[in-house]
């Protein structure tokens, strides 16, 4: 496996000593979000707005319209988006969480319910944030690390059809499909799938909406594990995705290959327009959003790249060998392995530390002091909820450590420090203890929080 392009700019990693970072983690509440990024060696934190772009993507930032209204980017970036998602009506934003912002205002009203594959952290802040429910039907295999079914990401139909049957369609203004299931392992949904919720909810009339960061991930995917579209190209099963929908919010920081940007798409012409006054108020004038006109210019060239076969399959391939590296030296890892990242299970590495103590935190603070590797926590820090009716926490059903491989970035050798770091802390797991919380804020609290060892 030979990464599909050559490294034109180089950028030097720290180093630090074990010491140091003993220190380090110490001082930043145990919470890698904490640390800063000059005291990280291998960051795996995140694979949004961490790629690498191409000498093309560089070059277009010269070429970005900075104009007001009516920017060249802009009408670049539509034709893109027109072509190769299909949705006519183009919202550009600084990054995905406006347009969720900007969608789910102009759409869910108090007491709502919105349905979902599974939603990401900040898609489901922003519905509830508008007063809505958010409810996760994905399918159960999902919640079983070990299963290795090969669309963990599905919705489960059955549970959607009963969801539609029960509730009023007034109170259910719209369903998100999640592309990849980031918060469930970077799992991708079947187009078959899609397919079958799409016409569930047509027949209801509810527009279904995709959360597309890493479409051209899950439409590898589909072309890799689903027999009858092995032979269509990624941009056919992509269209074929986005014909099921009526829009898409997407982060232009993931599949878009850029560091920053992101958009809102629909074929909804009157939302459109609502959208836009929201848009004037929050972001920018509608041809900008909340991004320069070279920004767009980038995501144009990134989203064109980034369904290149060639490039997913390395893609695809560099998180997978880390994974089977990984299950090679007995850890265990959440299977399949996702798209963009390799899950480790923390309840099975520490099953000592229970949820209340913060099983993948304690680890993720124990990877980092191991070898300087960041890798984010996706269990009870981030995930648990309180349930309105019992007033318990509720824990969600996995504890991962979810490490991120950005794109373009890291070669194998880099990821095997993580992989080296982890078999080693495996070794003496059971000296690792949990964590306790002693600060977090109300909303997305887990990226601030400050933590103790107990
Ligand atoms: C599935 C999913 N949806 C939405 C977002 C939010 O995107 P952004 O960081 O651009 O606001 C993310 C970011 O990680 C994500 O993974």
């Amino acid at each position: 496996m030979m990464e599909p392009y050559k490294i034109k700019a180089v950028e030097p990693i720290p180093t630090t000593t074990r010491r140091k970072r003993e220190r380090l983690i110490r001082e930043a509440g145990y919470n890698v979000f904490n640390l800063a990024a000059e005291h990280v060696t291998v960051d795996l934190l995140t694979d949004s707005g961490t790629s690498a772009m191409s000498d093309r993507q560089w070059s277009r930032l010269m070429v970005g319209d900075e104009s007001f209204a009516g920017s060249r980017s802009f009408f670049r970036l539509q034709k893109t988006v027109r072509e190769i998602f299909g949705y006519r009506h183009l919202i550009p934003v600084h990054q995905a969480r406006a347009a969720e912002h900007l969608l789910f205002t102009a759409l869910v009203k108090p007491g709502d319910v919105v349905p979902s594959n599974m939603f990401f952290d900040t898609t489901r802040a922003n519905v509830e944030h508008r007063g809505g429910r958010t409810v996760d039907l994905v399918i159960q295999e999902a919640y079983d690390p070990r299963c290795d079914y090969p669309f963990k990401g599905n919705i489960d139909l059955k549970r959607l059809h009963r969801l539609l049957d029960t509730e009023s369609p007034e109170r259910l203004p719209l369903a998100v499909l999640t592309i990849t299931n980031n918060n469930g392992g970077g799992q991708p949904v079947s187009l078959a799938n899609i397919t079958e919720a799409s016409k569930l909810l047509t027949a209801k009339g509810i527009p279904l909406y995709f959360d597309a960061c890493r479409f051209a991930e899950n439409a590898f995917f589909i072309k890799e594990r689903e027999r009858d579209q092995a032979q269509s190209s990624i941009a056919e099963i992509v269209a074929k995705i986005f014909a099921c929908g009526q829009g898409c919010l997407v982060s232009a920081k993931k599949d878009g290959l850029a560091n920053m940007g992101g958009f809102l798409a629909t074929q909804n012409e009157k939302l459109a327009e609502r959208v836009k006054e929201m848009l004037l108020l929050i972001e920018g004038f509608p041809t900008f959003g909340g991004l320069a006109g070279r920004d767009m210019e980038v995501m144009a060239v990134g989203f064109r790249e980034v369904i290149d076969e060639r490039y997913l399959s390395f893609r695809i391939g560099q998180v997978r060998e880390l994974g089977e590296k990984l299950l090679a030296a007995g850890i265990p890892v959440l299977l399949p392995f996702g798209g963009h990242a390799v899950y480790v299970d923390a309840k099975a590495f520490l099953p000592h530390v229970p949820a209340e103590q913060f099983p993948a935190s304690a680890l993720s603070a124990a990877l980092y002091v191991e070898a300087g590797v960041r890798a984010a926590e996706v269990g009870s820090l981030s995930g648990s909820h309180r349930d309105p009716e019992s007033g318990q926490t509720v824990n969600p059903a996995m504890e991962l450590l979810r490490l991120s491989v950005p794109r373009r970035v890291y070669t194998s050798a880099h990821l095997d420090v993580a992989v080296e770091a982890l078999k080693k802390i495996y070794r003496r797991r059971e000296k690792l203890r949990g964590l306790k919380v002693v600060h977090k804020g109300e909303i997305l609290g887990h990226f601030t929080a400050r933590l103790e060892v107990l």
